[in-house]
């Protein structure tokens, strides 16, 4: 697993729009949400830009900020926290994703990556010679129980063997992508057993027939004796020393309303916080917060 970070500042495109339907869907999706709640939509629009133009710049990160009036840190946080976001240009027919985890491991994803070092790049992150394939390793994608398994864009493809993988990679690279069926790649249903359901095989049916217990032969075990009415009823005494929750915040730990709240203004007025984001403790940043140029619209080669 590599330290995730946005894209050099030379394919940083200068700015980032959504399109007029994209705008409309997104304006959409931010309503959805309760009034001071609108943060929630940062992954379905993050996730709407990227399929727009195939990953997420600085500029997409910004812009989606100040849209649902976030700090553009908490918007980068979470660009860089989730591997299914792409933070530098990919290839535009496919960007494999292959497992690297334990469970992909043992089951032959070594393998699978050497392919991609053959017929793609030798380098995780870099596009192939027409732009059109990238790939990269990442850490568990959830289907554990079909490993190995790679993700391309927004589909998963399971239970690969190296030649099965061959396969598809040639398939992605000849723009045949959607002749492959995503999921398991071997005679199995999802995740149940390979070669088809082993329990449960027969039919769900209304009937049900009257369920007779069956014979113990006269060896049924004692039943134990209920317990005397004396124990039953007696009321266990509910003191400080048996449930110590009673006791309450210790007087030591108490601080009063009127001290924490002069304490909280006192610091946002120290740090010049008016619940806005601010950008002017921006403007001398450098890296994921600086000024990017404007290098091809950050486009990937060959993708528009
Ligand atoms: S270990 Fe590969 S999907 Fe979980």
């Amino acid at each position: 697993m590599v330290a995730r970070r946005l894209a050099d500042e030379s394919v940083q495109p200068a700015a980032f729009a959504f399109s007029n339907d994209n705008a409309k869907w997104a304006e959409w999706k931010i309503g959805l949400y309760p009034a001071g709640r609108q943060q929630s939509a940062v992954i379905p629009l993050l996730m709407r830009a990227q399929d727009q133009d195939g990953w997420i710049s600085r500029a997409t990160i910004e812009t989606v900020a100040d849209m649902l009036g976030m700090a553009y840190i908490r918007v980068l946080e979470v660009a860089t926290f989730y591997t299914q976001f792409q933070l530098a240009p990919v290839g535009s027919k496919a960007h494999i994703q292959v497992c690297g985890t334990t469970p992909c491991m043992l089951r032959g994803s070594e393998a699978l990556i050497d392919i991609c070092k053959s017929k793609i790049h030798p380098e995780p992150h870099h596009l192939n010679a027409e732009g059109t394939m990238s790939w990269e390793e990442v850490e568990c994608l959830g289907a554990c129980v079909n490993a190995p398994m790679v993700a391309i864009f927004h589909d998963t493809y399971e239970d690969l063997s190296a030649e099965r993988f061959d396969e598809i990679v040639d398939a992605f690279a000849a723009g045949k992508g959607d002749t492959i069926k995503p999921g398991p790649q071997v005679d199995r249903q999802y995740s149940a057993a390979l070669g088809g359901a082993t329990t449960l095989t027969e039919k769900p049916s209304a009937k049900r027939s009257k369920f007779v217990p069956p014979a113990t032969g006269g060896n049924e075990p004692a039943i134990p004796a209920a317990p005397s009415a004396a124990v039953s009823t007696k009321k266990q005494a509910v003191t400080e020393e048996s449930a110590p929750a009673l006791k309450g915040t210790p007087k030591r730990a108490k601080v009063s309303e009127t001290k924490a709240e002069s304490e909280r203004a006192a610091s946002a007025a120290s740090a010049k916080a008016n619940g806005k984001p601010n950008k002017a403790m921006r403007e001398k940043t450098v890296g994921a917060e600086s000024k990017a140029g404007k290098v091809n619209g950050g486009k990937a080669v060959g993708k528009f």
